[in-house]
């Protein structure tokens, strides 16, 4: 089932060999420097890079941009308020303004925060705090060889453990990533959702659900979760979510548009203490941070990311595409959003120390002009992560030639891989869990 037809169409090109060479040198062995006009197929990011309908493209058109009050604010609220179940919304400029309302309003210096898993401005956020963000998945996680239905889910044993080690009162906020970014892109069941709901009762703490993927991750509760296989996209994402007491979103991913995120609540003191946070840095609670068009077209975004035909559409592209990745014979999990390479097993010559993530990133661009981004141990440096690369597939973006053309990309770079040098860091930003934005690297 084709759930779309194309209305508008962007040129794309792929520069000649020896000019992604240069590029690649000249950007620091770095995909984030390289400009977008250079790249073939973009997989950087599913964020804020897929195609609105024309409904909210309309939408777009005809909002208001008033300055408090405007009514494409109610309109967010009510998409909220149905798609969701939350009365009360704080708009942010994208994700990570709303972390930066939420996490700033629920945490002091000292505190724990169990998550499946952090992504990394989570992580940024809640150490910004002077918190402590610690990552509890479940053992099959990283388990490229497993076949477990939810792999995205939170460990209660581990979240337990640290709770032990510290206390319930210094573990304040509980968060469930949905789909769990960081660990492949994997899903949450609503039984995992409803224990960490149970738990964070015990131990008195408030439980946030970070929301991006959420309709992507109950079209997966609908697939593999017995007691939802006769349940509509819309009516899991409701009973999901209906278990936390805030959801932070980046509106980006299913939200469906090019900018913009929120907090939303149905507790009003949180809401009003998140308000006052959401006005120094973010601006007035109808607009924060984002143009009053783009809150028209994510109100009808929301709406259109739990319809039956564009999930289907969207989580099996991306299912085909990690077939087609497995078919040529690289590891890989797929997710949602993603399909992530394991690229220790690609290139088993290179130590984690010449980040063997970042070398196959490099790769894929010279040859294929291909963009992906690492998720191992350049990114995550001082963790245990095995070494990932993402292909994130943006919204309703790319077709099958896309996708034969990455895999056609992929197979070439295995031919040679014995060959592939691995990368060290020619800078060292001053934030070392943001340093894979801008660090630059060199070949060893
Ligand atoms: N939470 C998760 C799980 C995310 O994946 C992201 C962003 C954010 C929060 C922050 O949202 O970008 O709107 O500020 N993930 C993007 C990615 C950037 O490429 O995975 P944001």
């Amino acid at each position: 089932m084709v759930a779309y037809r194309t209305k508008m169409v962007e040129r794309i090109t792929l520069p000649a060999r020896e000019q992604r060479e240069r590029t690649l040198a000249e950007a620091g062995y770095n995909v984030f420097n390289v400009p977008a006009a250079e790249v073939y197929v973009d997989l950087l990011t599913d964020s804020g890079t897929g195609a609105m309908s024309d409904e909210q493209w309309a939408a777009l058109v005809r909002a208001d941009e008033a300055y408090a009050g405007s009514e494409c604010f109610d309109r967010l609220e009510s998409a909220v308020a149905d798609v969701m179940g939350f009365e009360h919304v704080i708009p942010a400029h994208q994700g990570r303004g709303a972390e930066n309302v939420l996490y700033g309003t629920l945490l002091s210096a000292g505190d724990v925060v169990p998550n499946n898993t952090h992504f990394d401005t989570t992580r940024a956020h809640v150490a910004n705090q002077d918190a402590d963000p610690v990552d509890c998945p479940v053992d099959e996680a990283y388990d490229f060889e497993s076949d477990a239905a939810f792999g995205g889910n939170l460990s209660l044993d581990r979240a337990r453990t640290v709770v032990d080690e510290v206390g319930p009162e210094q573990v304040p906020v509980v968060v469930q990533t949905i789909t769990n970014n960081s660990a492949a892109g994997q899903p949450v069941s609503v039984e995992n959702t409803r224990r960490v709901r149970a738990f964070a009762d015990e131990i008195d703490a408030t439980f946030v659900i970070d929301a991006c993927r959420f309709a992507e991750n109950a079209y997966f509760v609908k697939q593999r979760e017995d007691e939802f296989a006769d349940a509509s996209i819309a009516e899991i994402a409701r009973e999901q979510l209906s278990y936390a007491d805030a959801v932070v979103m980046s509106g980006k991913k299913d939200g469906l548009v090019n900018a913009g995120g929120f907090v939303a609540t149905d507790d009003p003191d949180l809401f009003e203490r998140c308000k006052q946070r959401a006005i120094l840095y973010e601006g007035f609670p109808t607009y924060g941070g984002m143009a009053g068009r783009d809150v028209a077209a994510m109100a009808v975004g929301l709406r259109e990311a739990v319809e039956e035909a564009y999930v289907a559409d969207r989580v099996e592209q991306v299912r085909e595409f990690g077939s087609l990745l497995g078919e040529a014979g690289v590891p890989v999990a797929t997710g949602g959003h993603a399909v992530y390479l394991d690229a220790g097993a690609v290139l088993p010559h290179l130590s984690s120390d010449v980040f063997p993530g970042q070398a196959l990133v490099c790769e894929l661009y010279r040859e294929g002009g291909v963009r992906g981004v690492e998720l191992g141990s350049f990114a995550f440096p001082e963790t245990d992560r095995p070494e990932l690369v993402r292909l994130a597939v943006p919204r309703r973006t790319y077709h099958r030639e896309h996708f034969d053309h990455v895999v056609e990309t992929v197979e070439t770079v295995l031919e040679t891989r014995s060959e592939v040098d691995g990368l060290r860091l020619a800078s060292e930003p001053s934030i070392p869990e943001l340093r894979h934005f801008t660090a630059d690297l060199e070949p060893v």
